[in-house]
């Protein structure tokens, strides 16, 4: 498996397993079979509402020697409505005693705005908002350097953070992000953000890294026809191609698709063994459209990215 290093000198392996949705025992058997397909890092969430099947399995993966908790990288986010800076040690804490684990690789904030403390996983006033807090990211991020600099994480990081804001973060924090996760795939490529990360050494992970696939109806990197042509030249997937083309675009990219089927988390990883061509790479530049597939403003009436 290859892997980026981050500001920390940590490894972050280039291919990660994503779990949003992967509940109950989908979830658990998607960890077990992801490990034996090669994966070692994966990518969890407090709101995915999925850590007790993602504890038992990582504990099946350490008790039954299969591998060393060293050997996985573990990423788990703080929800917004654990932003006060005094509600962010116990958020970790708990999210811990849930995945039966003494420490994450990696502890992002997931979305950078707050929500009152009784909204999991997100709730509506009386108008029908989402409701807010005033808390900026700031003071939330003072308390994740807290617990890095206690030694209880290995790394801290955000997640869906804009250049502006991303800015912001460097110019006051004392530990700068590790790691911003955001939404990329080859319809919504964000190169801006990608020169800017690598000049201020913060690593991009991409979620959604196939648009959602299926769940996302025209925006599908899984069949778009430029890919699928693209592919088969390679004898590759249009998935492969999406995600090989992730790999090529920068060292400083990792990906975490998700899937609970065994044979298409082994297609998402089969990445390194072929190479898109310099005018492959441009014919899927050409497919940016900048289109989130996580509608922010249907989820949270927050226009984060306009
Ligand atoms: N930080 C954030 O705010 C944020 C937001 C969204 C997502 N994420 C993270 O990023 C991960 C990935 O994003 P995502 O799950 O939204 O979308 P994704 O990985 O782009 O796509 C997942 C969908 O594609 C299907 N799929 C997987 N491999 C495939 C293949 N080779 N061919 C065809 N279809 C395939 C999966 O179905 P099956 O499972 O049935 O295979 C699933 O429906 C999440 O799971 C989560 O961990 C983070």
């Amino acid at each position: 498996m290859l892997h980026s290093t981050l500001n920390t000198n940590a490894q972050i392996p280039r291919v990660g397993l994503g779990t949003l949705d992967s509940r109950g025992d989908d979830g658990y058997n998607a960890i077990l079979d992801a490990f034996d397909a090669g994966y070692r890092s994966f990518d969890l969430a407090y709101a995915y509402l999925n850590e007790e099947p993602m504890g038992r399995a990582f504990k099946h993966i350490i008790e039954s020697g299969k591998a060393k908790r060293e050997d996985l990288f573990i990423t788990s986010k703080l929800w917004c409505n654990d932003h006060r800076p005094e509600l962010v040690l116990p958020a970790y804490q708990r999210t811990l005693k849930n995945l039966q684990l003494d420490y994450l690789d990696l502890y992002l904030v997931h979305w950078p705005f707050a929500m009152p403390p009784d909204s999991l996983p997100i709730s509506k006033d009386k108008d029908g908002f989402t409701p807010v807090e005033r808390i900026p990211l700031s003071a939330t991020w003072k308390a994740m350097e807290e617990l890095y600099e206690k030694g209880l994480v290995k790394a801290i990081g955000v997640s869906n953070v804009t250049v502006a804001l991303l800015y912001e973060l460097y110019c006051g924090c004392k530990i700068i992000p590790a790691v911003n996760q955001v939404e990329m795939h080859p319809f919504c490529q964000q190169p801006k953000l990608i020169s800017f990360c690598e000049r201020i050494g913060v690593h991009l992970t991409a979620y959604c890294p196939l648009g959602r696939a299926a769940k996302s109806g025209d925006v599908n990197a899984s069949n778009h026809p430029v890919l699928v042509e693209i592919g088969k030249k390679h004898k590759k997937s249009a998935a492969q191609v999406a995600l090989r083309w992730q790999m090529q675009r920068s060292q400083n990219i990792s990906i975490i698709p998700k899937s609970v089927r065994k044979e298409r988390m082994i297609e998402n990883i089969s990445i390194f063994d072929f190479e898109l061509t310099p005018s492959e790479m441009e014919e899927i530049a050409k497919l940016d459209e900048n289109r989130h597939v996580i509608d922010v403003e249907a989820l949270f009436d927050i226009p984060l990215f306009n």
